[in-house]
Parts: structure tokens; C-alpha cells; sequence
């Protein structure tokens, strides 16, 4: 697995319907401001060319729902970003709006991965989620990549929506395996400060049930060949994110956009929240920056090892105490890597990480 160079993040911060889950900074009332906004992207980019920015080897297009703006506005926005030739360049689509045309765009312009939000292949579980599509729909936007040529795709699925049964959960999976995807991200939902979902708590997600569905999700999908690398995902050989690989390598990567982060050796910097206030700096050739931190050594060397927990090649041996972890860590070879039991615990063992 590929883990160095550089990324860049894009993030569109609009959406046709708010799920009351979703806490990311995104808007269902300031489609007017898009043109604007990604040209305003454009220039923040041209901006962080000239200060040195190195040569990307993974774009990610982000959101909010990146397939909802004009896709050549949005192709725009990529073509000023100075990236290797064979860079891994994803775009997150929602199955509403997927088209062959959108989809040759983004092709015809370097987008070699597409990472759809699927959620549920249950009707009952979407509606449950405040979705606007149906599997129908998923099936439809899956053929179209398929028909477009890209070079991998990902499916993004949630687990614990309200009045999702385990049998709904085994279905969903079944049916996006019958998808062939080449990656699958599945999350358990959470509850998130701030949203409906939390002010709702009948809705609230059981931990019990999550466990079983992720623990059948880790089975259905290493039966069918997608290894477990993270955590939350799944992948063929040749197919785990590389953009997502960098994060978890802690490795150097430029947010553009409202509310995107950043990170340069050490020090994270992240975007002013909202699209108006973004575009208005940079008409106004100011800074788009809203805060900063500089992480110390320790910090560093810590989160490094909560991360590197998270995957599949763990942590150094002298990382942990394996005897005190009986059946949540194994050792294998020189370093320790968390069991299907101890993926579910990774935050508590990370609390007795040793640095
Ligand atoms: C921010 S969304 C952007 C993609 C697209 N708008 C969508 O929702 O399909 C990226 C992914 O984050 C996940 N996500 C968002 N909020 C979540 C939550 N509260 N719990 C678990 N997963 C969440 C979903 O799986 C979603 O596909
Ligand atoms: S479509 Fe995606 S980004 Fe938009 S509100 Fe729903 S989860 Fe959030």
C-alpha cells in the first residue's frame, strides 16, 4: 500500500436534503453561491502554487455532495491542481444525480475512482436515514461507473439506522457485494453533537447491534475478497483509498474550500466554516485560514500510533502489552494488530498505547 506523497482535499459544501445525522459543514439553501464558490476554489488553488505546492498524488472531491454542482465547474476546479499522472483523483456522488455524461466529464479530466454514498440497500432503512434515493437508483449509478471506465469505485455504507434489522443489514450487504465493488466503507452510525439525530433519542443507535452488524460486515466482505485494512474499510489488493492512506500516515495534504483541513509537518490549519465567508476572503485576497495548531513531538509520536492501531499492519510490538489484551490484539511478526473483537474496542486500547 502506497502511504507517501501529497493530497489535496476539495470540499463542496452543498446538499439537496440535510440528513439529520450528518454533521459535516454543508447547506441545503446556498446553491446560488456555487459558481462563485468554485471559482473562488480555483483561486485559493492558483494562490498555493505559487507559495510551492507540491505535486498531488491523490485528489479527493468531497462534500456535501460534490455530483450536485456543474460537472465541468467542478472539473475546473481539478484541472488547476498540479498532480502526477497517475494520481488517484475520487469524487463522492450521490446516486440521485449520477449520469453517463457527468460521469465521462469527470473521466475525460482525470476522476479514476467514484465513492458513492449507498448508505442501505433497504427502502425502509434509507427513509429511515432521510435518503433521497432508493436501490433502484444504486444500481443504476453503479452500472454508469461501470459504463464510464473509471478504475475502481467505492461503496459508502451506514449500519444502525432506526429500525434497521440485522436480516435488513445482511441484505444490504449481499446486495452491494452483488455491486462487485472494489472497495466498501461501512460505518457504524454515530451520533453526532449538534443534529437532530441527537436530539432524537429513541433513534439513537444500540452498541450490541452495531457490533453485530460490523462484525457480520468484516466476515460477508473478507469472504468475498475485500480485506479489512481500516478499521471502517474494505478493499481488492490494489484498491484501498491512497487519499485516505496519507491521512492515516499522518502525511502532508492541503484542504481547499469552506471547513477543509489541512496539515504541513506537524501543523494542521483548517478553512473559516461557511461558503460565504470563504469566497469573501479570498475576493478580498485574504486569508482563508479560521485556526491552527502545532502538534509537539509526543502528540505526534501518539497519534501516529492511535492511527497506525487502526490498520491493518498495527503498531511495533513494544507498543502494547499483548498479554493484558488477550484476544482483542495478536502479534504478527515484529508488530501487533488488533483482532475482529479488538477493532471494536480500538479506542480503549488506544488508551494503552505506549510511546
Ligand atoms: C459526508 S458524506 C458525503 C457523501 C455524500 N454526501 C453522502 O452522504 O452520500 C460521506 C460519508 O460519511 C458518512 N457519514 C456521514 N455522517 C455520518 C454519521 N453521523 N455516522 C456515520 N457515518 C456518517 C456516510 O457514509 C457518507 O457516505
Ligand atoms: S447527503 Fe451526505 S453530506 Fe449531505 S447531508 Fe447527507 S450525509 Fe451529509
Amino acid at each position: 500500500m502506497v502511504t507517501s506523497g501529497y493530497g489535496v482535499y476539495v470540499h463542496v459544501p452543498f446538499c439537496a436534503r440535510r440528513c439529520d445525522y450528518c454533521a459535516f459543514a454543508t447547506w441545503t439553501d446556498r446553491h446560488h453561491l456555487t459558481t462563485a464558490y468554485l471559482a473562488a476554489m480555483i483561486v485559493e488553488i492558483e494562490r498555493a502554487v505559487d507559495d510551492g505546492l507540491p505535486v498531488a498524488t491523490s485528489v479527493f472531491i468531497g462534500g456535501g455532495t460534490p455530483s450536485m454542482v456543474p460537472a465541468a465547474e467542478l472539473m475546473a476546479v481539478l484541472d488547476a491542481i498540479p498532480r502526477v499522472a497517475d494520481a488517484e483523483v475520487s469524487v463522492e456522488c450521490n446516486p440521485d444525480n449520477v449520469t453517463g455524461d457527468l460521469l465521462a466529464t469527470y473521466r475525460d479530466h482525470g476522476v479514476d475512482r467514484i465513492s458513492m454514498g449507498v448508505q442501505s440497500m433497504v427502502p425502509h432503512v434509507l427513509a429511515a436515514l432521510g435518503r433521497t434515493h432508493d436501490p433502484d437508483n444504486v444500481r443504476r449509478a453503479v452500472a454508469l461507473v461501470g459504463e464510464a471506465g473509471m478504475r475502481t469505485f467505492n461503496l459508502d455504507l451506514i449500519y444502525g439506522a432506526a429500525g434497521e434489522s440485522v436480516g435488513d443489514w445482511e441484505h444490504t450487504l449481499d446486495e452491494a457485494l452483488a455491486l462487485d465493488p472494489p472497495h466498501v466503507s461501512a460505518y457504524a452510525l454515530t451520533v453526532e453533537a449538534g443534529t437532530p439525530l441527537a436530539d432524537d433519542r429513541p433513534r439513537h443507535p444500540d452498541d450490541d447491534d452495531q457490533a453485530t452488524k460490523y462484525e457480520l460486515a468484516d466476515e460477508r466482505l473478507a469472504a468475498a475478497g475485500r480485506a479489512n485494512y481500516e478499521i471502517s474499510n474494505w478493499a481488492r489488493p490494489g484498491h484501498e483509498c491512497r487519499h485516505n492512506l496519507l491521512y492515516w500516515a499522518q502525511g502532508d495534504y492541503l484542504g481547499v474550500g469552506c471547513a477543509a483541513h489541512s496539515h504541513r509537518r506537524g501543523r494542521r490549519w483548517w478553512n473559516v466554516r461557511t461558503p460565504e465567508r470563504y469566497t469573501e476572503l479570498v475576493a478580498a485576497g485574504r486569508s482563508t485560514e479560521a485556526a491552527g495548531e502545532t502538534l509537539d513531538e509526543p502528540t505526534r509520536r501518539f497519534e501516529a500510533l492511535e492511527l497506525a492501531l487502526r490498520m491493518r499492519d498495527g503498531v511495533p510490538e513494544d507498543a502494547l502489552d499483548v498479554d493484558e489484551l488477550d484476544g482483542l490484539v495478536v502479534r504478527r511478526g515484529d508488530r501487533v494488530v488488533l483482532t475482529r473483537s479488538g477493532r471494536l474496542l480500538a479506542n480503549e486500547i488506544a488508551l494503552r498505547l505506549r510511546c
